[in-house]
């Protein structure tokens, strides 16, 4: 065989193998390998994008809104009453006639869920006051004024048309126990602590947090729980925002 032919054979191999080795490892540039590619299309709705919250959804100023935002610069309509008031069935601190015994209908259920959840759990909340009229706020005010001048109550009671209890959408919480009532070391009683880590998952939180006294002007109350819904319950609980924080509104500790 001549060296020419010799030549064009060799060529000819080479030429061969470099194809096949294209064709097995032919990948366009840049291109994942398999392991990082993901196992299957996604084509279900399942995967949801996350959405950004809609902080316009309810009313921060309706009065009748589950977001509605009372403080010390946001008072309630003069002698505002809600007209859905009802008795919780869930155990009560005073009779069910008691006026303080009664919670908006629109957070009844969440509520009844969540002291059942509890009481699974052996925790006994119990339901210690909740609507409070304006002239009821207006009698306990003046009774913590006169006990302790006007300007300590005004750190740890609302002025009568200022109070989130006139709204109608907020409790005091106390413990089965009877430990601690109003008291800050409500927190550490088996109550204080599920309601700390659980309250949010039906729509409450604490309103009055820790640290948080120069934005909402009160003291730490880890009994006081607000209702707003589940959907902005579990925000705050995520952001560890008070409302006047999440919705961009100025600090609440004066008149
Ligand atoms: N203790 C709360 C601030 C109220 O009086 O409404
Ligand atoms: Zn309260």
């Amino acid at each position: 065989m001549s060296k020419k032919v010799l030549i064009s054979i060799s060529l000819g191999i080479a030429l061969l193998i470099l194809l096949c080795l294209f064709f097995v490892y032919e990948q366009p540039v840049g291109a994942p390998s398999p392991k990082e590619t993901n196992p299957l299309p996604i084509t279900n709705s399942s995967v949801k994008t996350p959405e950004t919250f809609d902080k316009t959804k309810y009313s921060l100023t309706d009065s009748t809104s589950i977001w509605a935002v009372v403080n010390k610069k946001r008072p309630l309509p003069k002698g505002f009453i809600p007209t859905d008031l009802t008795v919780p069935n869930v155990a009560l601190r005073l009779a069910p006639s008691a006026e303080q015994m009664k919670i908006r209908l629109i957070a009844q259920t969440d509520l009844m869920d969540m002291f059942s959840s509890a009481k699974n759990e052996a925790v006994n909340l119990v339901f210690g006051s909740g609507f409070r009229s304006e002239s009821y706020q207006k009698q306990l005010y003046e009774q913590y004024s006169s006990q302790s001048g006007q300007a300590q109550a005004d750190t740890f009671s609302a002025r009568p048309g200022y109070s989130e209890h006139q709204s109608g959408l907020a409790f005091d919480a106390t413990a089965g126990s009877g430990k601690c009532p109003l008291e800050i070391c409500f927190e550490t009683t088996p109550e204080g602590i599920w309601i700390m880590n659980n309250a949010y998952r039906y729509g409450f939180v604490i309103r009055y947090q820790k640290g948080k006294e120069p934005i909402t002007g009160y003291r730490y109350e880890p009994w006081h729980l607000r209702y707003v819904g589940k959907e902005l319950a579990s925000e705050l609980n995520k952001t560890g925002q008070t409302l006047e924080e999440f919705f961009g509104l100025e600090n609440a500790t004066q008149y």
